[in-house]
């Protein structure tokens, strides 16, 4: 069954170890696009964990390390989690045009342009035009909004170039509503706990990836 061209929904892999990741991954593959993985996994597994997974389920991995360094950090380390074979990698965009380039230029690149916890209010969504700005200058494959506050991320689409995707974590564990993130413009939501940390894995994933369907 190859539901992956269709499916909006990505599965965010936040566990440590190796085989539980490998195992979660095959059996929810069915309905997803693609697999996000964050330090949690890197520093647990390591980065042939990335590796490992496009075999076993022919998924994109994307790397969310948020990276925020000077451009030859940004450089030296995208270089080698894209080596390790990740498809994208998400990069914030405060610290500078330079940096977020630096890693555009090794490969497909994702710009957080506001978080979905609530801490974003303070510094990051006040910083939210300037990145919506510089998204739109140096047209990364997609940009970070939050699926918690869906009037940002229907804001976000209409100020953004047309062919940037809009990806949505915070649906599930930290409230916000597949469908409604979704009508609001959202190309992919970004989920973790609700699948992960569930009781049947593939059964969440299933009525996700259903929720998404038709919207
Ligand atoms: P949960 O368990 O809350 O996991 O479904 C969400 C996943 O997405 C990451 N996350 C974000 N990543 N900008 C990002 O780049 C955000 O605003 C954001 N909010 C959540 C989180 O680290 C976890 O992997």
């Amino acid at each position: 069954m190859d539901r992956s061209k269709d499916s909006r929904l990505i599965l965010a892999l936040d566990v440590y170890e190796r085989e539980r990741a490998l195992e979660i991954a095959e059996c929810t593959a069915d309905y997803l696009w693609a697999i996000k993985v964050n330090w949690p996994l890197i520093i647990g597994s390591g980065l042939d964990i990335i590796t490992e997974l496009k075999q076993v389920t022919g998924l994109p991995v994307i790397a969310d390390l948020k990276l925020a360094d000077i451009p030859n950090t940004n450089r030296l380390i995208a270089s080698k989690v894209f080596e390790a074979g990740a498809d994208y990698i998400i990069a914030h965009g405060f610290v500078g045009r330079d940096s977020v380039k630096a890693v555009m230029e090794l490969g497909k690149t994702i710009i957080v342009v506001e978080m979905s916890h609530p801490g974003a209010m303070e510094f990051i969504q006040p910083a939210t035009e300037g990145l919506i700005e510089m998204a739109n200058g140096l047209e990364p494959f997609g940009i970070i909004a939050p699926a918690t506050r869906p009037e940002r991320v229907a804001y976000i689409r209409s100020k953004l170039k047309d062919g940037i995707k809009v990806l949505t974590p915070g649906v599930g564990a930290q409230g916000g509503k597949a469908r409604e993130v979704l009508k609001a413009g959202a190309d992919y939501i970004i989920v973790g706990r609700s699948i992960y940390a569930s009781e049947n894995p593939r059964e969440s994933a299933r009525t996700l990836y259903e929720e998404t369907l038709g919207v």
